[in-house]
């Protein structure tokens, strides 16, 4: 958590995410470990469920770009930034697909959480096929960026819309319910050992922080997109009674 974001070899390790990220799960120093070799458990800066929610919060950011973008396809498509809606899809996908849905959750918060049982448990078949299906979506995006014409504009736009729909209550979920069964199974020792083991696979895969990365990156996105003043959000007063 330590190394600057500034770092060009971050930044190199993070564009190739896509590549690594597909062998994540062969490469987690955690769970490679044997028996005899006790791991050493610092205590955490950060928890592994505060981990994975404020991962949701750099992929929430990133529903908000595609919200707008959707807007800006209906109402002035001749300003739209296709390059920067390609780059935010890629960040989707490496950052949210290939990191924090498959080598997190699926890898090893679900599976817990689905053979406990519960309400939790009956979300996990839905969660995972809104993954794919984010997968597909994703993807479609930035195969439509890299062809450097929006193309027919109605079905990017409805894929935005329905996108950002679907995750925003997929994330919502898993916060307020399938994290917190994880954790109430794991018990405060087991989540710290499991708090070590997620610094110890984002290290893996990002070859530094992996969030710092992802952080700057929708940043400069936003930024792009003249979506960085948080008060243009701020919502109109009601009509007068
Ligand atoms: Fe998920
Ligand atoms: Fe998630």
């Amino acid at each position: 958590m330590s190394s600057t974001p500034q770092d060009p070899s971050r930044r190199a390790a993070f564009a190739v995410l896509g590549v690594a990220g597909a062998g994540l799960a062969l490469t987690l120093p955690g769970c490679a470990r044997s028996q005899k070799e006790p791991r050493r458990v610092d205590p955490p800066d950060v928890s592994a469920t505060e981990d994975l929610m404020r991962e949701h919060g750099v992929l929430r950011r990133l529903l908000v770009v595609y919200r707008e973008t959707a807007g800006v396809i209906r109402t002035r498509p001749k300003t739209l930034e296709l390059a920067v809606l390609g780059q935010a899809a890629d960040l989707f996908r490496t950052f949210g697909e290939a990191y924090h849905e498959k080598s997190l959750e699926e890898a090893h918060v679900f599976p817990m959480v689905k053979k406990a049982g519960g309400r939790a448990s009956s979300l996990i078949d839905t969660l995972i096929a809104q993954h794919d299906r984010g997968r597909q979506i994703n993807d479609f995006l930035s195969a439509r960026a890299k062809t450097g014409t929006l193309g027919d504009a109605e079905p990017v736009a409805a894929a935005l819309e329905s996108f950002a729909r679907m995750y925003e209550i997929h994330a919502a979920l898993e916060d307020t319910v399938v994290f917190e069964a994880w954790k109430a199974l794991l018990g405060k020792k087991a989540l710290d050992e499991w708090s070590a083991r997620f610094e110890d696979i984002e290290r893996a895969t990002f070859k530094g922080d992996g969030f710092d990365l992802a952080l700057e990156q929708v940043a400069a996105i936003e930024q792009s997109l003249g979506l960085s003043d948080l008060a243009q959000f701020t919502a109109p007063p009601p009509p007068a009674a």
